[in-house]
């Protein structure tokens, strides 16, 4: 837990707190950055009391909770977000009607004096934040974008001059740097983009998957995953199956070529990949959770659960997160069921899963990855 003393003339004797969710052990993780916090003061420093507002990319709910008494539209694009914003707004005593979260499929109601946000790790979703930014703009509007200087990429200025004609680049401050963005420009498409993949799996078929940008591996299937879909072969006596952690929905969709029967249930914590996973899957016996955990799902539940899990968020790497799934998981699987995942070598997951599970075993190993049976 960490204190903050915002800046803002409207709360000079109040202090916030802002905190992880989910909590992490690793105190090296932080709730915000000092692009965060610069992105704040460039709004201080620009607005007035009566100013409008839109945030985007504010994973634990920083600028949600500073801009509070601004009544700001916060987009979420993970289920993890929503659940952390409204966590940290309750800690600090703030109204949920103060800051109102829509999804980053919605459209705004009318364009805001000022949006803030974080630039991501993935170009591809800084391209979306800037369709949303644009879309939320008029024309005497200015867009803050904080980043590291370390993770600083020609490409963002690239991005950002797509959308709008003038731009700005702070000093740096702390290690961080903000852009400030304003003069949108007038014909720009709102439409979301996506990526299609091809791929041809072990039996020769061959399928063009489609993904939103922002989506785990744009360019090709994973290589973990196609090293994952060797091993998974399911017969008859399979009828539930949960894909977990499902990105685009790629093991889901294979396994239903191989049971057409199957009731197969996807999730995944980031709305793009559940929205790209429904284009990939159409109708049928599947269902999608947008969600970060497994606790809506029932207790012994499934026959077979296949995973490719999380390490990777933004510009952190931690297993924590995968930790907690295998123990939902544990709940959820049938006592003869299995749970099947691939993962980096180097991660360990083996002694981790021994913990859990019965019996741990590898099906298959190569440079990089394994693929472990628990049941
Ligand atoms: C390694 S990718 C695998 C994606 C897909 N299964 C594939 O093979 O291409 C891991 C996925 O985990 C998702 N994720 C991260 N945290 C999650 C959580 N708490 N619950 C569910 N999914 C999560 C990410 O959004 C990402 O799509």
């Amino acid at each position: 837990m960490l204190l903050l003393i915002p800046s803002n003339e409207l709360n000079l004797n109040s202090t916030y707190t802002i905190e992880r969710y989910p909590a992490s052990s690793n105190r090296s993780l932080k709730a915000w950055s000092a692009a965060d916090e610069y992105v704040w003061s460039h709004f201080n420093e620009n607005s007035s009391d009566s100013s409008s507002v839109t945030i985007l990319n504010d994973r634990f709910g920083y600028f949600a909770v500073h801009c509070a008494p601004y009544s700001p539209t916060v987009y979420t694009h993970y289920k993890s977000q929503e659940h952390s914003i409204r966590q940290n707004a309750n800690v600090n005593a703030i109204s949920l009607d103060k800051v109102k979260t829509i999804d980053l499929f919605q459209h705004p109601s009318k364009p805001v004096d000022f949006i803030l946000m974080r630039v991501p790790k993935s170009m591809d979703l800084f391209r979306l934040f800037m369709i949303k930014a644009h879309q939320n703009a008029h024309p005497n509007s200015k867009v803050f974008c904080g980043f590291m200087t370390r993770n600083f990429t020609p490409q963002m200025l690239s991005i950002v001059s797509e959308y709008f004609d003038h731009v700005e680049q702070s000093l740096a401050k702390k290690k961080a740097r903000v852009l400030t963005l304003s003069e949108p420009k007038a014909e720009v498409d709102h439409t979301f983009p996506f990526h299609t993949i091809e791929f041809t799996n072990s039996n020769d078929i061959r399928t063009i998957y489609k993904q939103y940008y922002g989506v785990f591996s744009a360019k090709h299937i994973d290589y973990a995953t196609q090293f994952l879909l060797q091993y998974v072969t399911i017969d008859n006596s399979v009828h539930t199956i949960l894909d977990l952690a499902s990105g685009n929905g790629v093991i889901a969709h294979q396994l239903r070529l191989q049971h057409e029967q199957a009731e197969i249930h996807l999730m995944d914590d980031a709305l793009l990949a559940i929205e790209s996973s429904k284009l990939n899957l159409g109708e049928g016996n599947h269902h999608f959770h947008y969600a970060n955990n497994l606790d809506s799902m029932e207790d012994d539940y499934f026959d077979l659960i296949v995973s490719n899990p999380p390490f990777h968020f933004e510009h952190e790497n931690t297993i924590e997160i995968a930790l907690q799934l295998f123990e939902g998981v544990k709940r959820i699987l049938k006592s003869d069921g299995k749970f099947i995942l691939v993962a980096n070598l180097h991660l360990n997951y083996k002694t981790h899963l021994k913990k859990i599970f019965h019996t741990v075993e590898v099906l298959a190993i190569n440079d990089k990855f394994e693929v472990i049976c628990c049941s």
